[in-house]
């Protein structure tokens, strides 16, 4: 066979931020799912997902820390590192952490382009228009920004724990913080915590896309902890569906090793060579 003949491959490409507003032009919703390693990342790629959040709940899932706030840069790199080697085709988005991005716009830039040497696709911060200059100066220099609002976990201080944020008056507050995070360049907004008529409100209004997690069915898309929806812990909050029990799955596989070392069933003949 000559080159001529050789067989085209045709790789998928990578999701990039215009197939996100495609996918909002035409209605149908993205997936985003956190992932924070390479074990996990390419199983979730390969399952379709079109964002892997590299999410600060790292903290939490992965580090065994009660909140994000613990969560450092150098925490965040090395998990943006492992995912970004490990897939190909899912945009890898890569949370900011605590106290990397809200002083001083040039900071968060500096920072922003550790996770993107790291290899992310673009970064994730939390706050409303407070955030809209460290937005732009990012998004000039060419790196793209996905927004947080709701419940902000980082601000859990100030909010005052998990909560749902926008009802009432404060919708109005959320859509203008949303306009001037959207008018500084922000492609999309992660809506966490939020009532469903207030999401369904901003995904109208707003061109950007609309990312929900506890936020109702009238997002462009929908994120969940990789670790939540696959039933890995005992507990998930109520907007969470547990597509599947992994925790009860591993724990019986693990019994099952430690009762076949115990009773020497395990090395079998097939898992040794006898000379
Ligand atoms: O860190 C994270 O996992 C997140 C999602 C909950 C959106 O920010």
């Amino acid at each position: 066979m000559s080159h001529h003949d050789a067989p085209t491959v045709t790789r998928k490409p990578r999701f990039r931020v215009h197939h996100l507003a495609k996918a909002k032009a035409e209605g149908r919703p993205v997936t985003m799912l956190t992932a924070y390693d390479a074990l996990v990342a390419p199983i979730l790629e390969a399952a379709g997902v079109d964002m892997l959040l590299v999410g600060d709940s790292l903290g939490n899932v992965v580090l065994g820390h009660a909140t994000t706030v613990k969560v450092i840069l150098e925490d965040m790199e090395r998990a943006t590192a492992a995912v970004a080697r490990s897939v190909s085709t899912s945009m890898v988005v890569a949370d900011m952490p605590f106290g990397t991005y809200e002083a001083d716009p040039v900071a968060a830039f500096d920072n922003a382009a550790r996770l993107m040497r790291a290899g992310a696709n673009a970064v994730k911060l939390e706050g409303g228009a407070a955030r809209a200059a460290t937005v732009r100066m990012l998004v000039d220099g060419g790196i793209p920004v996905v927004a947080h609002l709701g419940y902000t976990p980082q601000s859990e201080n100030t909010l005052g724990g998990p909560r749902m944020q926008g009802r009432g008056e404060a919708a109005e507050l959320m859509l203008a913080d949303a306009l001037a995070l959207q008018d500084a360049g922000a492609f999309a907004v992660v809506l966490e915590m939020v009532p469903d008529d207030v999401a369904g409100m901003l995904t109208k209004e707003l061109a950007m896309s609309t990312i929900g997690i506890g936020a109702g069915p009238h997002t462009d898309g929908q994120v969940l902890v990789w670790s939540d929806m696959a039933g890995m812990g005992q507990w998930v909050p109520s907007f969470v569906r547990r597509f599947a029990e992994l925790g009860q799955e591993l724990r019986s596989a693990a019994e099952q090793y430690v009762a076949a070392v115990g009773d020497r069933s395990f090395p079998g003949p097939e898992n040794y060579k006898a000379h």
